[in-house]
Order: structure tokens, then sequence, then C-alpha cells
């Protein structure tokens, strides 16, 4: 069905504007991310940052049929999504490494803002095309976005499978600090330092951040949610595969489980190239420097933080938390 076809596509109403981001703060932003060329923009209410093309059309995702069968993959921009989805398909093609390993992730598990990521203005006719074969794709679907919950159908949660993937915000900082030197649609120029600030006052693409993740949070007892740690995932991986397989209603043997338990440590992804997304150095969508499997761990914030800087996260990951049950393990005794 194309988007246009969709029956509600009439009746749905986003009720969330997007404007260009403030100048001041844009100004501020700007020569520091040379690659927004079309600027960034804010939604009201909530804030969600994202460049203007999305901002044009995003009606078009909210209005996104969910089906019965799909499973869609949430969270904030690395925080392990694509190791997750990863995760996901196995489990919803019979464990087959074979295939996962024949065909890129991005068509498997595609990520439904992606035709919205780029600085044009208008959506290409091959943008369009990302998107109706979106909406084509065989059941059952593996589909993950960085959207919240609020951009999303409002039918999703009630629909389909949903699992969320969180992460401890200071290895997140450090992880999207890399990610915005490695891809050139970014392009940071500035310090670490600098990024971390924009990230604690929410102008880094997607924030803000707390929102996100306590959205989710928030919804965890919905029976179609299965909410998990990236830190989790580092200290048992099996055992985390064992409880998304019983979410999605999959039965995997245990040959199968230690299969895509092996297939999906750090090491064995690192050098998966339909995972791995060094596909994007050929392209030139990446610079040549760093990887997009950087390094895996949890707490490597501390091989970046001064004691300043800490602390300030400190108190920013304090004040956001207060009045929640949730909380980050940030470092561990023990991971692969
Ligand atoms: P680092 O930059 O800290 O290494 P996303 O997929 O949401 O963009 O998240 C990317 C982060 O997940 C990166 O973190 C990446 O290395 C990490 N990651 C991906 N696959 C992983 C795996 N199998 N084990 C551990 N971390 C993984």
């Amino acid at each position: 069905m194309s988007l246009s076809n969709d029956n509600n596509f009439n009746q749905l109403q986003l009720r969330v504007q997007f404007y260009s981001m403030p100048q001041n703060e844009w100004k501020k932003l700007r020569p520091h991310f040379p690659g927004y060329t079309s600027g960034l923009v804010k939604s009201e209410p909530g804030k969600f940052v994202m460049n203007p093309l999305y901002g044009f059309h995003a009606e078009k995702l909210y209005r996104m049929q969910p089906r019965r069968d799909d499973v869609w993959l949430l969270g904030f921009p690395k925080c392990g999504t694509t190791w997750t989805s990863e995760l996901i398909w196995l489990l919803m093609n019979n464990c087959d490494t074979a295939r996962a390993s024949a065909t890129h992730l991005i068509f498997r598990t595609p990520c439904i803002e992606l035709p919205f990521l780029t600085s044009e203005t208008e959506l290409s006719p091959q943008m369009m095309n990302m998107l109706n074969a979106i909406e084509k794709m065989q059941s059952p679907r593996v589909l993950k976005s960085h959207l919240p919950f609020y951009l999303l159908h409002p039918d999703l949660l009630d629909t389909s499978k949903v699992v969320y993937i969180a992460r401890n915000p200071k290895d997140a900082i450090v992880s999207f600090y890399h990610h915005t030197k490695l891809v050139k649609r970014h392009n940071f120029q500035g310090t670490l330092e600098e990024f971390a600030e924009y990230f604690m006052e929410d102008e880094i693409l997607c924030s803000p951040f707390f929102p996100h993740v306590l959205d989710a949070w928030s919804k965890r007892h919905h029976p179609h949610l299965h909410f998990m740690f990236f830190e989790d995932l580092k200290k048992n991986l099996r055992g985390e595969i064992e409880k998304v397989a019983d979410f999605l209603g999959q039965s995997p043997s245990n040959e199968q489980l230690g299969k895509i338990t092996n297939h999906l440590r750090f090491d064995n992804l690192k050098h998966n190239d339909s995972v791995n997304n060094e596909l994007g150095k050929r392209t030139g969508f990446m610079n040549k420097d760093g990887n997009f499997m950087r390094k895996g761990k949890t707490g490597d914030w501390k091989n970046h933080f001064g004691p300043e800087l800490n602390s300030k996260i400190d108190k920013w990951i304090e004040r956001n938390l207060r009045g929640s049950d949730l909380t980050f393990i940030t470092e561990l005794e023990q991971q692969d």
C-alpha cells in the first residue's frame, strides 16, 4: 500500500509543529555542524530536534500504519539500535545468520526516518521509493526508528510489538560525539566538551534525551513493550536474547541461541559487512578515520570525561531522573 492509499492517511493529524531552531541557538551551533547545510528544526511541543526535511514530512511517518505482526525497535541514537535490530531480525528469521550476513541490515530492518535524514529540502523520488518499499515490505517487518513515541502512529503500541533499547547517557554522549565526527552529514567540528554541552542543552539531533527514554520507561509494563538496556546486553548477551525471544514468541533451540549469541558479539559484528557500515566509507557517506562499530563497551566515558565535565553530567542526570525510578548503569565489573 502506498502512503497516499493508506485509509487512515487523511484522518490522522499530528498535533506537533516543527519550527526552525531559534537564531540564537542556531548561530552557536552552525560553525560546529557545517554538515547541516539546511539548518535544524525543533518541534513544539516536545522540542524534538531534526533536520528540516523531516520537519516538513513528519506527518507521513506519524501516519505510517503499524501491522499486527510488525516488530518496531525504538531508541535514542547510539544506544545500541544496530546491535538490537540485528538481534530481533535473527529471532524473527529462524536465526538465519547466513541470510543476515548476505543482505545489508538497512534493507532487513529499515530505519523509517532515514529517507529524511539529508540536508536536501525536497524528498527525492528515490527516497519516496524507499518509504513506499517499507510500506510494501513482506510481513513480519522489523522496523527501526529513533523517533519518540509521540511522533509515531498513535496505535503503534496497541498494534505491534515494540522493543526499546536504552543506554546510559554518558556512553551515549561519547558514542554520538564520535559518530558525528565520522559521518559527513554531521561533520562535527568541536571538542567532546562542546558536544557534551550541546547534548545536555538538548540541541543534538533527536534530542532531548531524557524525555525520549522516560516516555518509553513509563510504558514498560504495556504487554507489547519490551524495555531493555545496552548494559544488560554487555553483561549477559545470551540471557537478554532469551528474554527478547520470549517477548517475540520465538523459541530458538539451544544450538540456534549459541549461534546467534556468537554472531552478535562485538568482535564478530565489527567484521560483518552487512552490519558494520564500512560501506559508508566506500560510498563517501563516512570519513575514513574511525569506525561505526567503535568500541562497544560500557564505561568508555571514563576515557573521555575530565572530573569537571563528569560532575556536570552527573548533576544533569540527577536533575533529569529526579522523581523517576529509572536508573542507569555506567560501569560494569565484567563485560564481554
Ligand atoms: P560505541 O560508539 O560506544 O562503540 P547505534 O547502533 O544505536 O548507533 O549504537 C552504536 C553503539 O553500539 C556503538 O557504541 C557501537 O559500537 C555499539 N555496538 C554495536 N554493536 C555492538 C555489539 N555487538 N556489542 C557491543 N556494542 C555494540
